[in-house]
């Protein structure tokens, strides 16, 4: 049997629950997941690469089929460096549709050997997203089951920074 492997790409900015949902789905669906995590990111992210590259290693740390890895450039032409067979995406309600499905078809276009994958997450995380977990955390709200601890030690670290 021919072994299949997928990308899981983002800006995991941090990661989130949700995202851990759709990666140990994609582990068990693929022979092997690669979670990319973008490093040219246009909006200015909170966390560094390295940082958001730690967490995720953090956190897939007992899924043995799961890489962490960085890309920048396109994200076909990367697909196509790892000889990855598909594109794994999540999508959490209609609103994610009309993006996911442009750039879905726009990769397709650009390389039609690489199919992407939809993947629902548990409705649990449906409203769960990076920008609304920093936007909460900011505000002092709590983010308690929206990211895995170690996300929430790091954003503490980050946000509100302990001063010496
Ligand atoms: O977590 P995000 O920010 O929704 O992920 C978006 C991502 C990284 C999948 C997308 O921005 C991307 O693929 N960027 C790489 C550049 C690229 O290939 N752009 C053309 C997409 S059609």
């Amino acid at each position: 049997m021919p072994s299949t492997r997928a990308i899981y790409p983002g800006s995991f900015d941090p990661t989130t629950n949700g995202h851990l949902d759709l990666i140990e789905r994609g582990s068990r669906l693929f022979d092997q997941l690669v979670v990319a995590v973008l490093t040219n990111i246009e909006k200015e992210p909170l966390f560094g690469v390295d940082e958001r590259v730690e967490m995720l290693l953090d956190v897939t740390r007992k899924m043995k089929n799961v890489e962490v890895d960085t890309f920048s450039g396109l994200l076909v032409d990367y697909a196509k460096q790892k000889k990855a067979d598909a594109i794994l995406r999540g999508i959490r309600a209609f609103s994610d549709y009309e993006y996911e499905l442009q750039m879905a078809l726009m990769n397709r276009k650009l390389e039609p050997k690489v199919e992407t994958v939809f993947l629902m997450p548990a409705e649990s995380y449906t409203y769960v997203s990076s920008r609304l977990v920093k936007e909460i955390f900011r505000h002092g709200g709590s983010v308690k089951g929206l990211v895995p601890p170690v996300v929430e030690e790091r954003l503490q670290e980050k946000v509100f920074p302990k001063k010496l």
